[in-house]
């Protein structure tokens, strides 16, 4: 059994050292420790030995098997780091490592969610409408009338349903109080989409944050005092603001809201950012008809409603003189937001 013994030892040994990779490695520590490995078998003889034999088979055993397993550890490391060489071969480790650029939100976002907060802090809730609409929502039950400008084709997006993209959030209003009672104080942030000639000011497909304010005693007062805070909260305490007078058909008084724009060089100019007014009694009637109650009685409801456009915002929170730079999606002008 010794001479056996020995036997397997070289042979074994001799299969690691010749071993060339991993697998031929592995082969040569199945052939001798593995479950019918030659040294494995051997072992399971030594019931037959003679007792006062046993120790001494046991010892050459034992010192077999410690003296193959720390070949192949060894064997297993030096291949190990010939790997690692050819895996490093013609790469200059001293170069540069490459920059991974950081993502970072969007300017339209950034604007969007200070907005949001602010107006949180205010009451508001968030609501939320379909970008794909019908035209009792975009313009029937907001007193617009069939042969108003914006209902032409040449100005709204149609789809051969009849259904067409919202052209403004103003239709979400209608679903808020075609589902909720008054006392109502929501905001709508969202898409709207017009067939707007494509230049420096216009895109046709812009942002606009939508707000409603609906309660029992909701007056023009409560409506500059709210969207004056909310512009100086954006854009600082200094902030010029003016309420010019407007036409709205589901608003009245309407206005259309200017912010004083000051650049460094430049002449102030006024901008402007929203629209808004006094939700129009027309617009409770058709409330109420299409939820078939009085829960907005002109008699006893008010409101206001705004919208701003969210890319006029952000083109005046940084100075932004193309709005077609918000949609393009240039790296060189996304990064400086990061
Ligand atoms: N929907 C108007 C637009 O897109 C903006 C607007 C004006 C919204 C007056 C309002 C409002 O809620 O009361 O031009």
């Amino acid at each position: 059994m010794k001479e056996q013994i020995e036997a397997i030892q070289s042979e074994a040994l001799a299969q690691i050292t010749a071993a060339t990779d991993e697998r031929t490695l592995d082969d040569a520590r199945v052939a001798s420790l593995g479950k019918k490995g030659s040294l494995t078998l051997v072992a399971a003889g030594i019931k037959d030995v003679p007792k006062e034999d046993k120790a001494a088979v046991g010892q050459l055993l034992n010192a077999a098997r410690t003296l193959i397993t720390a070949a192949l550890e060894e064997k297993q490391a030096a291949l190990l780091e010939i790997a690692d060489r050819a895996a490093l071969a013609g790469i200059d480790v001293t170069l540069p490592a490459r920059t991974l650029h950081s993502g970072s939100l969007h300017p339209l976002t950034l604007i969007r969610d200070e907005a949001i907060r602010i107006l949180r802090r205010m009451g508001f809730a968030l609501a939320d409408g379909p970008e794909i609409e019908d035209e009792f929502h975009c313009f029937d039950a907001l007193n617009t009338p069939a042969d108003h400008p914006a209902r032409n084709e040449k100005d709204t997006f149609y789809f051969d349903s009849g259904k067409l993209l919202r052209t403004h959030t103003s239709s979400v209003q209608i679903r808020t109080m075609e589902s909720a009672k008054p006392p109502i104080r929501i905001i709508c942030p969202g898409s709207a989409y017009r067939r707007d000639e494509i230049d420096a000011t216009h895109l046709s497909v812009f942002s606009q944050l939508e707000g409603l304010y609906v309660g029992t005693d909701v007056s023009l007062p409560d409506l500059k005092g709210t969207l004056e805070y909310f512009l100086r909260e954006l854009f600082g305490t200094t902030t010029e603001v003016r309420f010019r007078p407007h036409f709205f058909p589901f608003t009245e008084p309407s206005f259309e809201i200017d912010v004083k724009l000051t650049v460094k060089g430049q002449a102030p100019r006024w901008i402007e950012v929203a629209g808004c007014g006094m939700v129009d009694p027309a617009v409770f009637e058709a409330i109420n008809t299409s939820r078939k109650d009085n829960a907005f009685d002109p008699e006893q409801v008010t409101g206001f409603a705004f919208g701003m456009g969210l890319d006029r915002l952000a083109m005046i929170r940084w100075g932004i003189k193309d709005i077609r730079l918000l949609i393009e999606n240039d790296a060189r002008f996304l990064k400086q937001f990061a």
